[in-house]
């Protein structure tokens, strides 16, 4: 496996492998949930590439950019032990030029969700997205459904500017008691950690009312965070957002639009633990996970 830290010697390995290339984006601190994005990327294309690299655009001020975990000795190494033929780690001079100017945007699907609570945050992820696309030129690239929006938008920004990959979503990996795989759960203490799984949870309360028949939005949103109230560490006020939305539009049901139909739904959440922020989502109209059946 080849590591590379600029733009020029990476293309130059690009350029020599032979076949299809799948390609997994990540900021690094590679977890499970990474792993089973690029085990899906190697059974999709004869090549992995993976990028590591903790992208400043996409974490607003104030955020945890200077906190997140960076490990790349220890990503390579998984990297390496999954069969990934190139680790592309730019630094941030090599990604963007002091003077740059420009910012990939895409309208609508952002208004919902996290979009207002973090602004800039998708303007950051679709150009970095873009930037990594444009430089690796896969056929392939593998996003997880546990950053559910960022799927969608990636999905619709691929199709608005035809740029040529596919984009595969691949399941969110779960702990054993429900709780999504993510960096952001190392900022958990034992009780925090515990209370996390309050999150999943609530998403498994939300899907068995939906389940049994009931279609009012509003009142499964009720049902969600009425079970994420019950346990110590989460308020009201930790609770940045539950929604439900339309699964390809992320369009919000409420209000006149409260009644889920034949399209389905998906719920999602982002709540504060701790130093945490941790989002979760789950598709109602689809198989209840493995990890949330006795939720
Ligand atoms: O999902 C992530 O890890 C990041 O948003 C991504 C896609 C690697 C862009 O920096």
């Amino acid at each position: 496996m080849e590591v590379h830290r600029d733009i020029d010697s990476f293309r130059q390995a690009r350029r020599d492998l032979d076949g299809t290339v799948a390609f997994v984006p990540t900021l690094g601190s590679i977890h499970e949930g990474h792993l089973a994005l690029m085990r899906e990327g190697r059974r999709c294309a004869d090549h992995l590439i993976v990028s590591i690299f903790v992208n400043p655009t996409q974490f607003e001020p104030g955020s945890d950019y200077e906190a997140y975990p960076r490990a790349l000795e220890n990503d390579c190494e998984k990297c390496e032990s999954l069969g990934c033929s190139i680790v592309f780690a730019p630094t941030e001079d090599e990604m963007y030029a002091d003077d740059h100017t420009t910012t990939v945007t895409i309208d609508g699907l952002t208004d919902v969700l996290c979009g207002p609570q973090r602004p800039g945050h998708f303007d950051g992820v679709t150009t970095v997205v873009t930037k990594l696309l444009n430089i690796v030129e896969p056929e392939t690239a593998v996003f997880g459904d546990k950053d559910y929006q960022q799927l969608a938008i990636i999905r619709r920004m691929v199709r608005d500017l035809n740029m040529p990959v596919d984009i595969v979503g691949v399941p969110t990996v779960r702990e054993t008691d429900g709780l999504a795989v993510s960096s952001r759960n190392d900022y958990l203490d034992d009780a925090q950690r515990r209370d996390a799984a309050a999150l999943s949870r609530a998403l498994a309360r939300a899907w068995h009312r939906f389940n049994e028949g009931l279609r009012d939005a509003e009142q499964l949103v009720e049902a969600a965070r009425h079970h994420l109230l019950t346990y110590d560490s989460i308020d009201d006020a930790s609770i940045d957002y539950v929604q439900c939305v339309h699964p390809e539009t992320l369009q919000l049901y409420g209000g006149k639009h409260r009644e889920i139909g034949e399209a389905g739904a998906v719920m999602a959440m982002a709540v504060h633990i701790g130093e945490a922020r941790l989002i979760d989502n789950l598709r109602l109209d689809a198989p209840l996970p493995d990890e949330l059946s006795d939720g």
